[in-house]
């Protein structure tokens, strides 16, 4: 039975390893998270890339941490578009603050709440998922973010997953550099099982030999069109948001 005993041994391995919660590890790494996460990069940048933007359009940053996307997104969307960026840390999103005050931006909205229970502003045009394996698996999370996107909205998710069984010493490295960020396993061999059967013509591509994945998909048209709004774009330009930036 070597094809499943990976997965199966890796997520009680890290539970032995990481004894803090996932909210203490964000707040314990969240000035580090940028460093330590440099080497996704190229990642985030083609996780963006399959999303279709346009200047002036809405878009759902889920589980955004630190605001890594944010610069790739802005540079599409212009100033006349708006990211609203969901993070449940507010140690991750006191640096995406910060990054944003540092920008000057005026068109970023820092929302701090579980992504499930977000009361969320806005109907984007687009979401993305970044590195947000624990947001995957909760199909609270998906409703409450697809509920939010507009019909034929692109919604894109990309991060790590298993390798191959076979290929043990991949996993191990794999495990390592998700182990403080993911907590709990538990659908890492294909994270976009939850997100697909929500969303049309979704297409996965496995990357980095198998250890990571980049997905994407459209929402499908509901009976009632959902259209944009009821954000106050206007609002949130003219800095709506808190002087920290948040709003929770
Ligand atoms: C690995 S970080 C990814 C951050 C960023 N998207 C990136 O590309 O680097 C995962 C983020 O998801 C957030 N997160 C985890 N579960 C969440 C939830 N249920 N609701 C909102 N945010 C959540 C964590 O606080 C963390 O900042």
């Amino acid at each position: 039975m070597p094809s499943f005993a990976l997965p199966v041994l890796v997520p009680s391995l890290s539970a032995v390893w990481r004894s803090a919660d996932q909210q203490t590890a964000y707040t314990r790494d969240a000035s580090a998270y940028d460093t330590r996460t440099s080497a996704f990069e190229a990642y985030r940048r083609r996780l963006v890339d399959l999303v279709p933007l346009s200047r002036g359009d809405v878009v759902l940053d889920v589980g955004c941490g630190t605001g890594l996307c944010f610069e790739q997104v802005r540079s599409r969307i212009g100033a006349e578009g708006v990211i609203v960026g969901v993070d449940a840390s507010r140690d991750m999103l006191a640096v995406a603050a910060r990054r944003v005050a540092d920008r000057g931006w005026r068109n970023v909205l820092l929302v701090q709440s579980p992504i499930e229970e977000a009361e969320l502003p806005v109907v984007a045009d687009h979401a993305i998922f970044c590195a947000t394996h624990d947001v995957l698996q909760s199909t609270a999370a998906l409703d409450n973010v697809v509920s939010h996107v507009s019909d034929g909205g692109t919604v894109a998710a990309g991060g790590g997953k298993w390798a191959p069984a076979w290929a043990l010493g991949l996993n191990a490295s794999i495990l390592a550099l998700h182990a403080p960020y993911v907590r709990d396993f538990t659908g890492f061999a294909r994270p976009w099982t939850h997100l697909a059967p929500r969303l049309d013509r979704m297409r996965v591509q496995e990357v980095a030999m198998g250890g990571g994945y980049l997905a994407s998909g459209t929402v499908p048209t509901r009976e009632v069109p959902l259209v944009a709004g009821p954000i106050d774009r206007d609002d949130v330009r003219d800095g709506g948001d808190r002087a920290d930036g948040t709003r929770g």
